[in-house]
């Protein structure tokens, strides 16, 4: 980050009031994600989730959405990454006072140390794309969930799907970069597409599933806000998102309950093809 001066009002929002009281430099230091807060703080307002649950947060990245949960939802939480240690991650958890209630584990997530019917919960955000596009991982994380547990994903997402991405989102802008990366991009896909992949898997019941209410403009205020404090991370799709004014681009939540099964009928995981 430069020196240009964080105004912490920025990250205010009527609709995201618990959010509002995180410090903006340890977000802005610590996200991998665009506001994983505001999606969090979003899912958690239709996902229930009681105080003492056992919740295993998937892709966590630097663990701001366990603390989170840990904080605001009273929950036990396991706060998985692959790319994160569990070192760099417990030092961030105990720094923010959670140390009694979250986990940190490093961990793939088609290999996963956990107890078949453990938690109560799993959330994503912004991570399950990256593996969850796999026709049988619902099946192998859900192994992981008791009867009646609930998936909770938040994650971004295309309006429409394509063979070709469109021109505003694929080319290459001023910073060098392009919006489309096609080494990451293609795991982004619709609401329709994801309620298909996990509703014909027939191991769940789909609670809820839409796009995040003005998804888009979310991600564009968070890229204002990482451009005013001069936040150089990653390099800003602001206009890209603006340009694009929500046709294409947003995010999709889905809220899963577990039907009832046998844990042990599901021994063939997919880990075996790692
Ligand atoms: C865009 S980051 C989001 C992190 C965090 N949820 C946030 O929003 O700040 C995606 C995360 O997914 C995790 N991830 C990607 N592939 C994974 C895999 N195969 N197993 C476990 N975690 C994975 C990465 O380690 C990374 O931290």
């Amino acid at each position: 980050m430069n020196d240009r001066k964080l105004n912490k009002k920025w990250l205010n929002k009527e609709r995201f009031p618990r959010t509002s009281r995180y410090d903006l430099e340890w977000i802005l230091a610590n996200e991998m994600g665009p506001n994983a807060l505001w999606l969090l703080e979003d899912l958690t307002s239709k996902m229930s989730l009681d105080s003492g649950m056992k919740v295993l947060d998937m892709g966590c990245g630097r663990a701001l959405t366990s603390v989170f949960l840990a904080r605001e939802c009273g929950v036990k939480v396991w706060a998985n990454d692959l790319w994160v240690s569990a070192d760099d991650n417990w030092t961030r958890v105990v720094e923010a006072g959670s140390g009694e209630q979250v986990c940190p584990i490093q961990a793939e997530a088609r290999n996963l140390p956990y107890a078949a019917g453990f938690f109560d919960a799993v959330v994503s955000i912004d991570s399950y794309q990256y593996f969850g596009t796999d026709d049988l991982y619902l099946g192998y994380i859900t192994r992981f969930l008791r009867n009646g547990g609930l998936l909770g994903l938040v994650m971004p997402a295309m309006k429409q799907e394509f063979t070709q991405p469109p021109e505003h989102l694929a080319k290459v802008r001023e910073s060098g970069t392009a919006f489309w990366d096609p080494s990451e991009c293609w795991c982004l896909h619709t609401l329709e597409w994801w309620k298909r992949h996990l509703e014909r898997s027939g191991l769940v019941d789909i609670e809820l599933a839409s796009y995040v209410e003005d998804g888009w403009k979310l991600w564009r205020d968070w890229e204002l806000i990482r451009d005013g404090g001069g936040f150089t991370g990653f390099p800003s799709d602001a206009e890209t998102l603006e340009e694009d004014g929500g046709r294409y681009i947003g995010f999709v939540m889905l809220v899963l309950k577990k039907r009832p099964r046998d844990p042990s009928s599901f021994d063939h995981s997919i880990k075996i093809r790692l």
